[in-house]
């Protein structure tokens, strides 16, 4: 484990920020004394306090605005022009902004922070709460590679992490941010196959849940290809290729990958507004 020696303060302390601050405390990347959290709400402080022990964590921003080498802008996209109004004059070149709200540019954020800014912006996903997320990552332009690698360790955390230009951060929403969703859909339509087959409800969703996460984790460390993958499944007459057929039948593999498009082309026009 690499040494790392700067302090992170999270502006929202919501459910991603307990997820990264929980996965930099549990990975031994840092110790709780070099994390700090901020959030008006009451409920949100206690949550990160009970799942992040020993952390500080208070009722203002500007205790983060003070300590922190590395600001994280944890909170809703609709919340975000009235914090970067209030924190904008007092961020300092020695600090690192980080944002991963849904949609909010780098230019945005630029714009309403001091000149020459270092800026990095994340798009996670909701695995990231079990330690399972796909992130990626752009940086401004005056974001550093030391700033790119500080982010990437906290992000490997809670799961993989990807740098990418900006302008492929619409269909990274549309595929790791969305995806989860239709992940989610898959599992229950393999579920309900199993039911209407005769299995328990409850037996029909562990199956299919495992065997989704199985098959991800066969792709993940075979290093072979789905096509290839799944031709070592499919022999000539058997049951594979009959479900396969079925699923041609009704273009269920074109369906999801429609969905990514839909959901990438949903996050272009959401950033144009
Ligand atoms: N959850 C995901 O999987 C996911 C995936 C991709 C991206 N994101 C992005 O991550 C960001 C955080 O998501 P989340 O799910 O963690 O949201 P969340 O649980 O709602 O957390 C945001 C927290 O920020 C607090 N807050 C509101 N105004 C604030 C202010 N002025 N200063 C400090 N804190 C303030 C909120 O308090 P109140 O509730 O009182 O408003 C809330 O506790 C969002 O922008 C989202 O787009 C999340």
């Amino acid at each position: 484990m690499p040494e790392f020696t700067k302090s992170v303060g999270f502006i929202g302390a919501g459910r991603m920020a307990t997820a990264l601050a929980r996965g930099c405390v549990e990975s031994g990347l840092m110790t709780v004394g070099q994390l700090i959290s901020a959030d008006p709400s009451l409920d949100a402080r206690h949550a990160f306090a009970d799942q992040v022990a020993g952390v500080a964590v208070f009722d203002t921003n500007e205790p983060i605005l003070a300590r922190a080498d590395i600001i994280v802008l944890a909170i809703k996209p609709q919340v975000m022009p009235d914090v970067l109004a209030d924190i904008g004059n007092q961020v300092t070149e020695q600090q690192l902004v980080v944002s991963i709200a849904a949609g909010v540019t780098l230019k945005k954020l630029a714009k309403a922070l001091p000149t020459d800014s270092r800026l990095i912006r994340v798009m996670p996903n909701t695995p990231c709460l079990v330690g399972e997320g796909a992130s990626c990552f752009s940086r401004g332009s005056s974001a550093t590679d030391e700033d790119a690698e500080d982010i990437r360790l906290v992000l490997e955390s809670v799961g993989r992490v990807f740098e990418v230009a900006e302008n492929q951060l619409d269909a990274v929403t549309g595929l790791s941010g969305s995806g989860p969703a239709f992940v989610y859909k898959m599992i229950e339509a393999l579920a309900q196959g199993g039911t209407q087959m005769g299995l328990p409800e409850e037996l029909a969703l562990e199956l299919a849940s495992q065997t989704a996460k199985g098959a991800a984790q066969m792709v993940l460390t075979t290093g072979l290809s789905p096509a290839a993958l799944r031709e070592q499944v499919t022999s000539p007459g058997g049951t594979t290729v009959a479900g396969l057929e079925a699923l041609a039948k009704l273009e269920g593999a074109e369906a999801f990958r429609e969905a990514v498009v839909a959901a990438t082309k949903r996050s272009q026009e959401l950033g144009e507004s």
